[in-house]
């Protein structure tokens, strides 16, 4: 690339897509890992949940998206979506060979380095749960610790409706983490980005003993690395600029994006 293109393609904005609001928990990760970038958030509400569609419906929602971002002169793409990211980034990767792409999976991997022989619990949607990339991970990890698959159909949707701490809410997570607490849990990962915006009440629920992990952070810092390595870090010094856009644009849909963010 000549210098001139590449001076002006490291001002562009980063992309960052997610099926719905979830992905604004990875955003603010990225925004503290690199404060002076600009970022466009894309959500694409209308069709969420992804988490109960099928794969080849998600692939080609995902394609279309993140076509869409990088339309709008994203400079590097984060799939901030576990199921998105199983369904759709190895054939992205393939079509954008040159792009930074990086995608998120749920942080099985910290959780195993650091409690050798835990009893892990995987909050996730129950497509991620079913894909070959999730059922490899596990395999991975298997004899390490043990990995409890949970299935958590239903509660992306409180985070949609910016339902964070409602009786409703509490009812459904009693219910959904009742059956795996008979056996004492070590640690939960949030296998799903909209989970971290819930992730206080969660705590709540299995207490304080239980470690919770995020694949946000990790996310986050392997886009700084992979700009970094392409020479694209933006060199402005003032703080970037955030722009959301969701498929249901209304206003009342992007300020909730906006309190998501500042949450
Ligand atoms: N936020 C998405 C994830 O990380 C999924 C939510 C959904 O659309 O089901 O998997």
């Amino acid at each position: 690339m000549k210098t001139d293109d590449l001076e002006d393609l490291r001002k562009h904005p980063i992309g960052v897509f997610d099926s719905g609001m979830g992905g604004i928990s990875v955003l603010r990760e990225l925004v503290k890992v690199m404060p002076h970038e600009d970022f466009i958030y894309f959500g694409d509400s209308v069709n969420a949940p992804y988490g109960t569609k099928r794969t080849e419906e998600i692939r080609e929602l995902t394609i279309h998206h993140v076509e869409g971002l990088m339309a709008q002169g994203a400079k590097g793409i984060v799939v901030a979506c576990n199921t998105a990211t199983s369904a759709a980034v190895a054939v992205l990767r393939k079509m954008y060979p040159e792009l930074p792409l990086v995608g998120i999976e749920p942080a099985i991997k910290p959780a195993a380095v650091q409690n050798p022989g835990a009893r892990i619990v995987v909050m996730a949607t129950p497509m991620t749960i079913r894909q070959e990339k999730f059922q490899k991970l596990m395999a991975h990890y298997e004899d390490q610790i043990r990995i409890v698959p949970l299935p958590c159909p239903g509660l992306m949707e409180f985070v949609e409706r910016g339902d964070l701490e409602g009786e409703d809410l509490r009812t459904y997570l009693h219910e959904l983490l009742g059956e795996v607490s008979r056996e004492p849990i070590d640690g939960i990962v949030l296998g799903c980005t909209h989970y971290p915006f819930v992730r206080k009440m969660i705590q709540e629920i299995v207490g304080d003993n239980v470690t919770i992990y995020d694949g946000g952070p990790g996310t986050a810092r392997e886009m700084r690395r992979r700009l970094a390595q392409n020479d694209l870090l933006n060199p402005q010094q003032e703080q970037g600029q955030v722009t959301f856009y969701n498929s249901r644009n209304t206003e009342e849909e992007l300020a909730l994006c906006r309190s998501l963010f500042r949450a």
